[in-house]
Formats: C-alpha cells, sequence, structure tokens
C-alpha cells in the first residue's frame, strides 16, 4: 500500500467534509444576512456585526471564525475586526455577480436534508418528485441561474448563433422550455420587445412566480404555461426554442427533444445548456465536475426516476446530448463556442 495516496486520499475527503460543514454556514450567512451586512461596510467587530444584523453575538463571532478559517473573511489579529475584500463580497454578496455562489449555498443544505428518502430510493428505485423535494429548491435553482442570464444570455449566448440577435432584435418567437420561475424568459422579453416569448414549466409555483415577475417588472410581451415540456403547443412555430439546465432532468428527455423538433420553424435554431462535464467521469476529477456529479442523485436524476422517467442525471456531456438529438432527429448539432465553468451550449437545427 503506498502511504502517501493514502494520506492524499484522507486529507481529500477531510477537505470535502470541511466543504460540507462550510456550506452548512454559507447558507446560514446568506439565509441571515450576513454576507450582505459585512459587504462594503469596512472593518467590524463581532458585537457590530450581531447588531447589524440582529442575531446573537456568540453564534456570530463562531460564525466569522469559521469563515476567517474558510478564507472568506479577512481578519486583522491587531485591532479584532473583521473585514470582507471588494472580491470577497463580489463573490459572497452580490446577487448580479457571475460568481455569486449564494445559489449553491441556498440549493445545496436543503438537498442535503432529503438524504433519508434518498437512501430509500438507493434500495427501492423511484425517487423524490420536484413538487415533494422542498420548497427552497425552486427559488434557490432561480439563484443559481439568474446570474448567468443576467450577464451572458443576451450578450454572449444568443449572440453565438450568428444573426440570431438581429433576428430577435426584428420580432421573433421565442420559447423557453424549463424556465422555472422565469428569469431568462422575462429577460428575453425585455431585451427584444418586438418578440414574443412563452416560458414553460411543469412545477405549478414556479410558473406562478414567473407571472407575478413578468408583471412586477412591467414586461408584457411574455406568457407562460404550466405544462410538460413535451406539451409545447402544437401548430405554433417558434424561431427559437432555448432550454437551459433542464432537459436531463426530464422524465422523458427524447421525446420533449422530439416536441422541440417539432415546434421550430423550418429555419428556427434551439440552444441547449447542459452542465459543463464531460459524459465520463473520469474525466471530471475537478471542483465543477465533481459538484455535477454528486448533486445528481440528490436533485437531477431522483427528479426524473420518481415519475419512473429515464433518469440521466446531471451529467450527459456533450455526447450524451448528441445522441439524443440524434436519436429525436435533428440533422445539425453544433457545440457553440462559449467559454463557461458551468454550462456548455449546443446549437440544434431541424
Ligand atoms: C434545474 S432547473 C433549470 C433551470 C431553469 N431553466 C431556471 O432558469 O430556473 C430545471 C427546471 O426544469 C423544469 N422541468 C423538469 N422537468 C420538466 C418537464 N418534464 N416539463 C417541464 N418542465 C420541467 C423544472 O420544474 C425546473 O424548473
Amino acid at each position: 500500500m503506498n502511504q502517501k495516496k493514502v494520506e492524499e486520499l484522507a486529507f481529500r475527503a477531510v477537505g470535502d467534509a470541511a466543504g460540507a460543514f462550510t456550506v452548512a454556514l454559507g447558507y446560514i450567512g446568506d439565509r441571515l444576512g450576513l454576507f450582505k451586512a459585512m459587504a462594503g461596510a469596512g472593518p467590524m467587530r463581532s458585537p457590530n456585526l450581531a447588531a447589524r444584523t440582529q442575531l446573537n453575538e456568540r453564534y456570530v463571532r463562531e460564525w466569522l471564525r469559521a469563515m476567517v478559517a474558510a478564507e472568506y473573511i479577512e481578519y486583522d489579529a491587531v485591532t479584532d475586526m473583521y473585514r470582507m475584500s471588494e472580491e470577497q463580497a463580489f463573490v459572497l454578496a452580490n446577487e448580479d455577480s457571475p460568481m455569486f455562489v449564494g445559489g449553491v449555498f441556498h440549493f445545496a443544505p436543503p438537498s442535503i436534508c432529503n438524504i433519508e428518502k434518498i437512501a430509500e430510493a438507493f434500495k427501492k428505485g423511484g425517487g423524490i418528485s420536484y413538487s415533494e423535494i422542498g420548497d427552497e429548491i425552486a427559488p434557490a435553482i432561480e439563484r443559481i441561474f439568474r446570474p448567468g442570464y443576467l450577464n451572458f444570455l443576451t450578450k454572449e449566448w444568443l449572440a453565438a448563433v450568428p444573426g440570431l440577435v438581429a433576428r430577435l432584435e426584428k420580432g421573433a418567437s421565442i420559447a423557453d422550455i424549463g424556465c422555472g420561475r422565469g428569469q431568462s424568459t422575462v429577460l428575453m422579453g425585455k431585451a427584444f420587445p418586438k418578440s414574443k416569448v412563452l416560458g414553460i414549466d411543469y412545477h405549478k409555483p414556479s410558473i406562478e412566480t414567473a407571472r407575478k415577475l413578468a408583471a412586477d417588472q412591467g414586461v408584457g410581451n411574455v406568457e407562460f404555461l404550466q405544462a410538460a415540456a413535451h406539451e409545447i403547443p402544437a401548430g405554433k412555430k417558434f424561431d427559437l426554442i432555448c432550454s437551459f439546465d433542464c432537459i436531463h432532468d426530464m422524465v422523458d428527455p427524447k421525446a420533449t427533444l422530439r416536441a422541440i423538433r417539432g415546434a421550430l420553424a423550418e429555419d428556427g435554431v434551439y440552444i441547449w445548456s447542459e452542465p459543463n462535464a464531460s459524459a465520463n467521469a473520469h474525466e471530471n476529477r475537478n471542483p465543477v465536475g465533481k459538484m455535477f456529479h454528486s448533486i445528481s442523485p440528490l436533485h437531477c436524476m431522483t427528479v426524473s426516476l420518481a415519475h419512473n422517467g429515464a433518469g440521466l442525471g446531471t451529467v450527459i456531456g456533450e455526447q450524451g446530448a448528441r445522441a439524443l438529438a440524434r436519436e429525436a432527429g435533428f440533422t445539425h448539432f453544433e457545440k457553440l463556442p462559449i467559454q463557461n465553468p458551468f454550462n456548455q451550449f449546443f446549437a440544434l437545427r431541424k
């Protein structure tokens, strides 16, 4: 036995456990407003932060010490002051930042709380449906994806297909499949006021929130439909169909892709994003790949298996996407030249 390999693995596993506990405290910091109270506020002592957040000072102090050890915040031992740097605030407190991690902190502990049910599913099969996975999950997912939409959707992702933005600016018909709480749909509606955008998702509370988002922001060219993705309105043809990070979650991804192909105008384009990882697990030995693989049984795979679905799991990679596209009858499949640490993007044509 190689002692060095033993030690490396043991320390990596301890690091993972440290990460799990740190994320639990990250969840607390996000939920109770501790990160936001520190952002831009300059150096402070724990009683200041406790007063600002109206929280118990002893807990706040222990949280601060853990955040210092995790290198999430700075500490000056001479003055006994804690401080959040500009970079730390950008990652931990700024909801609009492309590097914001609050959504992941929001998502992880409530997902892990389903561990009993998931362990049962390991024995008996089946899964936890999206409507039963917990009330915090859909809002957390919204916060994970919103910064990407806000910073890149129109400027980088749609712009990667030549001529597409000009076509949408003139006025086109768009469908956003698996739109969740409507962030991407409303953003496209705002960016392309002459276009009409239809958001489709099977999760009723998400669709209700999406309708409210559009109404609150005064965006009148978007509509939402609560339906399974393969029930895209027959007879309607779309110039652009998008699906962001949801095909692998579906009960019947192949039927969905066939329905998308059927609903696409002859010269329409389908833009499809999936997690940025390989179909081969051994090629995903990096923090992002490791995160996607470990989320899979706790979320993406289980929500599909709950309905006897395909249960593709979070990571299908380009290889899995190409195979699905071929089976659904698409003749053109291209990986778009978009650099993004979390997602890869494909453009498909009939
Ligand atoms: C991980 S989220 C993807 C992110 C989503 N595009 C957003 O911006 O929030 C997956 C979404 O797909 C939806 N979904 C999963 N299976 C579906 C299906 N068969 N039909 C319609 N929506 C589905 C879920 O309700 C959820 O909103």
